[in-house]
């Protein structure tokens, strides 16, 4: 396989001279942005690399968090390097690392390094359950990771034994702090609200940022295959609610929506150092600014999250594509990309085609 990885070099010292990576990438290679059929930029690019996850939450890997890929089926580090390397081609600047667990992967410091050093990727985030954060957050600040978000739907130890089936809460809350001390800033606190399970924690929740810069931003629970607790519909809470329970704590005020890209609307409370971010996928959902691809680990492209039909960029990878061919393909995925989702708030046994665990949400 040809030369992929391309380490930093004077031309990176043009590109932070340019404004942003639309820019470099109009000098480089005289190419402009990604753009899907219905005008909507496409830049982010969500790479799944391992299906493996030390945790089972309920909602999202009831039946145990079992690695179902094989070894050979997974892409290697310089298998996504390269795909990235034609990502960026295409017009992707931000790439964010998920799962399963992305730290449960062995070498994922030295991918993160390789990814964060390519040319025209503005940013390199990573998405985590947190349970291995606190060894690993000064490693991935080393190596270029710019922030991460850590899910966690609960602050009562005995329910997040209950929720993910192990008892690792004090791990993750380390993680955090360590996150936040190393500089991954803002950390970004993903909840999954449930009635029934943890509603009556959206307050503890969003308290946690009158003393914490984080970002706390509470999710409605989407229809994923495995609703473990019961069916979706007496789970489901919509936002709505959700920014009521959170007024109890003190005023919102609506950042502006410049400082909230991506599906969050922010807000802060009161004398608060974070702020308190609402993300909801089925009530408002916001897939008319929706600017993502996701990459499986397993090597094939999904152009939203709720649509199973996939592209395959392992196959050409694997007989020898070009970087440039490689980028066709990210053009091609965004010239699929659906419209929008029909997910229904009430709507329920909706399937992914594969588990959450394996794309990464
Ligand atoms: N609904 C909402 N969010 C979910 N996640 C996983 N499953 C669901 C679901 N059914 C979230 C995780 C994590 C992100 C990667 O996806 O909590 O924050």
């Amino acid at each position: 396989m040809g030369a992929a990885f391309q380490p930093r070099s004077k031309e990176f010292n043009d590109f932070n001279a340019l404004k942003n990576a639309d820019d470099w990438r109009q000098k480089r290679y005289g190419m402009t942005k990604l753009v899907d059929r219905f005008s909507r930029k496409i830049d982010y690019l969500r790479i799944s690399i391992t299906d493996h996850c030390n945790l089972n939450c309920l909602y999202c890997a009831p039946f145990g968090g079992r690695r179902k890929l094989t070894h050979p089926a997974i892409l290697s580090h310089e298998e996504i390097v390269r795909i990235v390397n034609g990502a960026v081609l295409a017009g992707i600047s931000k790439v964010r690392i998920t799962g399963g667990e992305p730290l449960m992967r062995r070498g994922v410091v030295e991918l993160c390094r390789m990814l964060s050093a390519l040319e025209g990727l503005e940013s390199l985030t990573l998405t985590t359950n947190g349970v291995r954060l606190q060894e690993f957050a000064p490693q991935l600040h080393d190596a270029g990771v710019k922030r991460v978000n850590v899910s966690l739907d609960t602050l009562r130890p005995e329910r997040f034994r209950k929720i993910t089936g192990y008892d690792l809460l004090s791990q993750v809350l380390a993680g955090i702090s360590m996150a936040e001390e190393v500089g991954l800033r803002p950390v970004k606190i993903n909840t999954v609200v449930m009635r029934g399970i943890n509603d009556d924690e959206i307050e503890n929740f969003a308290r946690l940022t009158l003393k914490k810069p984080y970002h706390v931003r509470f999710i409605e629970l989407m229809p994923t295959n495995g609703c473990g607790f019961g069916d979706h519909e007496s789970l489901f809470m919509p936002v709505e609610e959700i920014v009521r329970v959170v007024k109890r704590v003190g005023e919102l005020s609506l950042e502006p929506a410049v400082d909230s890209p991506g599906p969050a609307r922010l807000c802060s409370l009161p004398g608060g150092f974070g702020r308190v971010g609402f993300i909801a996928p089925l009530s408002h959902h916001f897939c008319g600014s929706c600017n993502r691809l996701r990459l499986t680990a397993d090597g094939n492209l999904r152009t939203c999250l709720f649509s199973e039909k996939e592209i395959d960029i392992k196959g050409p990878l694997r007989a020898g594509a070009s970087i440039e061919k490689l980028a066709d393909i990210f053009r091609l995925a965004a010239t699929r990309k659906p419209h929008g989702h029909r997910l229904k708030c009430t709507e329920v046994e909706k399937t992914f085609g594969r588990d959450m665990q394996a794309i990464g949400g």
